[in-house]
C-alpha cells in the first residue's frame, strides 16, 4: 500500500546512489508522494535534476539558507515514512550518534515515524565492529534494514555490501508501511459556500479550502476515514472521499449523510442566502434595488445536536479579539475551537500559512506561531487525539 503514501528518500553519497533514482520511479508509479533528500556527498555520484525530473519537485539539500525556516522539522512532519537508500556507514553512524549537523541527519532526528534502511558499503565496513554496533542502536530505535546483498561493490570488489535492488526496497516499504491504523470517520467541511442570485451571480466569500483540505489530507495519511465536503476543487488524497458542494443547504445535505466520529468544521459558511434565484441572468435594465436574504442552517449546529455526537471542532474567522472566540466557542458548544485573525498578514483567507490560536473547552486558549496550514492540520490532529484519548 504505496498509493498516496508521503515517502522522504534520504539518498547519501555512495556509489549505490544511482539505484535510487530507479527506486524513486517505482515509488512514483506506484502513487507515492516521494521527496528527496540529497546529501552533500550524494552530489558526487548523482544529480538534482535526475530526482527533480522523477519526482517533480527539486530535492533538500540544505539545512541553511533554504527557503523554508525550518526545513528538517518541516520534512520531518511530512513524511509518512523515511527511506535511507543507499545508507553509507556515515549515514548509519550519524542517525545512532544522533547527529543532526546537516538537513538529513536533523531530519531524521525530529522524525518520530518508521524507518527504513539500505545499508551499502564495503564488506570490511559493513563487517566492523563500529559499523556492528550502529545497525544495533538503530535495530533498537525500531528501525527497519533492507539488506545489504552479497555481490560486485564499487572499485571491482565483491562481497557483503552491496545495496539492495530498487524492487527489494520497495516491497520492504510495502511491507512496513502494510494497513494503516483506524482511527475512526472523520468529517470535514472546507471552502467558502456560494449562494446563487441567479445562474451567473452569487454571495460569496474569500474562503479557498485551502485550511480545510489540508486537514483532510493529514487525516487521511494519518488513517482516518476521511469524508470531505467542500466547494473548492483544490487536491485531495486519493484516499478521501470527496463530496463537491456550492451552496449551505447542500453542503448541510451532504454532512447528514455522514456517520463520524470527529467532525472539522473549517468551511465559511454563508449565513444567509438569496431568498429568491431567478432562473435566468439578470440583466442591468430589468434593475435589482435590492437583494432579500434568508438565514442559512447552522450545519455545526446541526452536528453538535446529533444524538451520537462526534468529537466537534469548530473555526472562527475573527477580525482581532480572542475573547469573541472564547464566547463562540461557549455559544456553539464545541470540544475545541480553532481561532484565526483573518485580518493579521499570512492568516486566514487564501494563504498557504496561518496563525491559529486553540481555544479549548475550559476557556483556555493556546496561541500559535505562523506556520504553513499543513502544520496546523498537524497540530490540530494532535489535539484531536489527545482529547479522545482522554474521552476512553
Ligand atoms: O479556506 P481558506 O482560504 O484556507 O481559509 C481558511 C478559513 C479562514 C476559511 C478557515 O480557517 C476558517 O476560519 N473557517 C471558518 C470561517 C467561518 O466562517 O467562521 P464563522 O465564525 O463564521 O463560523 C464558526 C463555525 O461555524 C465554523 O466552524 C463554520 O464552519 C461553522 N458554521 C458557520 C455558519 C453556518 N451556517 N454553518 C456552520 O457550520
Amino acid at each position: 500500500m504505496i498509493s498516496g503514501r508521503r515517502v522522504l528518500l534520504a539518498v547519501t553519497g555512495g556509489v549505490a546512489a544511482y539505484k535510487s533514482a530507479l527506486l524513486t520511479r517505482l515509488l512514483v508509479e506506484d502513487g507515492a508522494e516521494v521527496r528527496v533528500i540529497l546529501t552533500e556527498s550524494a552530489h558526487h555520484f548523482v544529480g538534482p535534476q535526475t530526482f527533480a525530473a522523477l519526482t517533480g519537485s527539486a530535492p533538500y539539500t540544505k539545512l541553511f539558507d533554504s527557503d523554508s525556516v525550518s526545513p528538517h522539522t518541516e520534512l520531518a512532519r511530512w513524511a509518512e515514512v523515511i527511506v535511507v537508500a543507499p545508507a553509507t556507514a556515515a549515514s548509519l553512524s550519524k542517525m545512532a550518534n544522533g547527529l543532526s549537523n546537516d538537513l538529513f541527519s536533523a531530519t531524521v532526528l525530529a522524525y518520530t515515524g518508521p524507518v527504513l534502511i539500505a545499508p551499502a558499503m564495503h564488506t570490511e565496513m559493513w563487517e566492523h565492529p563500529a559499523t556492528a554496533r550502529n545497525m544495533a542502536i538503530l535495530e533498537e530505535f525500531g528501525y527497519e534494514t533492507v539488506g545489504p546483498e552479497s555481490g560486485a561493490l564499487a572499485g571491482g570488489d565483491e562481497g557483503v555490501g552491496r545495496v539492495a535492488e530498487p524492487e527489494q526496497i520497495h516491497e520492504a516499504l510495502s511491507d512496513l508501511l502494510g494497513t494503516r491504523p483506524d482511527l475512526g470517520r472523520l468529517l470535514v467541511t472546507a471552502g467558502g459556500t456560494r449562494e446563487p442570485i441567479d445562474p451567473v451571480r452569487y454571495l460569496g466569500n474569500r474562503s479557498t479550502g485551502k485550511m480545510g483540505h489540508a486537514i483532510a489530507n493529514e487525516a487521511a495519511q494519518r488513517g482516518y476515514d476521511v469524508t470531505l465536503v467542500t466547494t473548492s476543487n483544490l487536491h485531495a488524497d486519493p484516499a478521501v472521499n470527496l463530496v463537491e458542494v456550492e451552496t449551505a443547504e447542500q453542503m448541510l445535505n451532504a454532512v447528514e449523510q455522514v456517520d463520524m466520529d470527529v467532525a472539522i468544521m473549517a468551511a465559511a459558511v454563508a449565513d444567509f442566502r438569496p431568498a429568491k434565484k431567478s432562473a435566468h441572468k439578470l440583466s442591468r435594465s430589468e434593475g435589482l434595488d435590492s437583494v432579500e436574504l434568508v438565514p442559512n442552517p447552522d450545519i455545526l449546529e446541526s452536528v453538535v445536536a446529533r444524538d451520537k455526537r462526534p468529537l466537534v471542532v469548530g473555526f472562527a474567522a475573527e477580525t482581532g479579539d480572542v475573547e469573541r472566540a472564547v464566547q463562540k466557542a461557549k455559544r456553539k458548544d464545541v470540544d475545541l475551537l480553532v481561532y484565526n485573525d483573518v485580518t493579521e498578514p499570512g492568516s486566514g483567507f487564501g494563504t498557504d500559512t496561518n496563525r491559529v490560536t486553540f481555544v479549548n473547552r475550559d476557556g483556555s486558549v493556546d496561541p500559535m506561531p505562523l506556520t504553513s496550514k499543513d502544520e496546523v492540520a498537524a497540530q490540530l490532529l494532535d489535539r484531536i487525539a489527545a482529547l479522545r484519548s482522554l474521552d476512553s
